[in-house]
């Protein structure tokens, strides 16, 4: 009778080191190391700014812009290099800065021995210039689409998006960020001088090995999660800021985390954006939750300090970065009680309602029941015609769903409500990634306004590519 259990607790034993052996095949066998990086050498640990790219056409009009995936040698632990991927650049890419009414070209070079492909995400263009899993640029080819920009004002950014390798291309340094700006945003007087009073902070997580190399954990519940935060590809970086209204770019650039965002001294800041472009007005908070993909733009008002004084600003308990406020200086920008004009979009004129379950989790999962199939197109959508989604993780499987950042490309929707309530404050403007917590459902309405197809997908890039997305296509 002991010997019977005893059997089948070896068995169970022997499961549980074979799984994490064949979880841990790709990675590194070692235990990644934690990094305390404490340094107060300022210099030696500044906030990386990525550069703006050039429009190499002087044609006021016209802008176009060279863009290389290329390997890299990024050096973020003191004495370690680690491989890495960029865009023109050893880690992430430059910053694309674009207008209203621009017309766009692109010239993306694939300069690794592996496809790519760049989307660009949040950006509303056809299907065709969409950079997804339909638009793979082979090794040392060029992919040159054209679109013109007809949104609001926003940040977005751009990553790979082929199948079987997004994770880890956008994990080895692959994104970059897209600002777009329009009438409204420069007659405001928000700050907006780049790198000076208006910095993107791309913030991901990394592991690194003993020797600095990232080690790819892809965590059988939640996807890629790093011990370590990285803004702009350095850890815990220091940031000099003038004491004035600065504003921040935050895209939550990971695989897989979430961030909850706030600064030590609990001091509130203004959010004025969320994906898709500026709030109606701005939102006093304390805290900001950001989701893989998402991004938010805000306002932290270092005129009230002192030169010299230190803030950090944490995820949940956890250092992310430093701001040492530095010399008085003149600040000309304000906060106007009125941002944008969003017009809401009205739930009665939308021509149908669809269901899109997520489910499972780890490497089980599905939407609408089944995993992405590159030759299957799951929807029809109408050119011009208003839909609403409900989006649910109220999980059909055995296994409870967790939550699940929700993204659509090719458009900008709005929240309707969650769980029959209203969105958060944060989620009334446009967005293209919404998170939908475990067993809750979220409602929206969407509008294609360009024709193709596109994805719709979790943006935890794990789930994506394990077969959490669908595809659609507008006619
Ligand atoms: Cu950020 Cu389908 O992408
Ligand atoms: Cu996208
Ligand atoms: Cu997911």
């Amino acid at each position: 009778m002991k010997m019977k259990w005893l059997i089948v607790a070896l068995l169970i034993m022997g499961i549980i080191l074979i799984g994490i052996y064949v979880n841990n095949q790709d990675a590194s066998v070692e235990t990644p190391i934690v990094l305390e990086k404490e340094t107060d050498d300022i210099q030696k640990n500044a906030l990386p700014i990525p550069e703006l790219l050039v429009d190499s056409n002087p044609d006021e009009q016209i802008a176009e812009y060279y863009i290389n995936a290329q390997y890299g040698t990024s050096n973020f632990i003191e004495g370690k290099q680690t491989a890495t991927l960029g865009y023109n650049g050893d880690y992430l890419g430059p910053v694309i800065k674009v207008s209203r009414g621009e017309a766009v070209r692109m010239h993306v070079k694939n300069d690794l021995d592996e496809t790519t492909s760049v989307h660009w995400h949040g950006l509303v263009v056809p299907g065709t210039a969409d950079g997804g899993p339909h638009q793979v640029i082979p090794s040392k080819a060029t992919w040159e689409p054209s679109f013109t920009i007809n949104q609001p004002a926003a940040t977005l950014w751009f990553h790979p998006h082929v199948i079987g390798t997004t994770a880890i291309q956008v994990y080895n340094g692959l994104a970059g960020m897209i600002i777009v700006e329009d009438e409204n945003s420069k007659a405001l007087n928000l700050p907006d001088d780049y790198g000076i009073n208006d910095i993107p902070l791309i913030i991901q997580d990394r592991s690194f090995n003993r020797e600095g190399a990232f080690v790819y954990r892809d965590n059988m519940m939640d996807g890629a999660v790093g011990d370590q935060v990285l803004v702009n590809g350095a850890i815990t970086p220091n940031l000099v800021v003038q004491k004035v209204k600065m504003r921040f770019r935050v895209l939550n650039g990971a695989n897989a985390s979430n961030f909850t965002l706030r600064l030590e001294n609990d001091h509130a800041f203004h959010q004025i954006a969320s994906d898709g472009g500026l709030l109606e007005s701005p939102l006093l908070t304390e805290e900001l939750f950001i989701t893989p993909g998402e991004r938010a733009e805000i306002i932290i008002d270092f005129s009230i300090y002192d030169t010299g004084d230190v803030i950090k600003l944490l995820n949940e308990n956890e250092r992310v970065m430093t701001f040492i406020v530095g010399e008085d200086a003149d600040d000309l920008t304000e906060i106007p009680e009125r941002l944008a004009m969003i017009e809401k979009m009205d739930e009665n004129l939308a021509s149908s309602t669809k269901t899109i379950t997520l489910d499972g989790m780890g490497h089980m999962v599905t939407l609408n029941g089944s995993a992405f199939d590159m030759n299957r197109i799951d929807d029809d959508v109408a050119l011009g015609t208003m839909e609403v989604w409900e989006i649910t993780t109220r999980a059909s499987m055995m296994m409870r769903s967790p939550g699940h950042p929700f993204h659509i490309h090719g458009t900008q929707f709005q929240v309707l409500s969650r769980d029959g309530n209203p969105p958060y404050l944060n989620e009334q403007g446009w967005k293209d990634t919404v998170y939908v917590y475990s067993n809750e459902t979220v409602k929206i309405i969407v509008k294609f306004e360009y024709e193709g197809l596109f994805m719709y997908h979790c943006h935890i890039l794990e789930h994506e590519e394990a077969g959490m997305m669908g595809q659609l296509e507008v006619k």
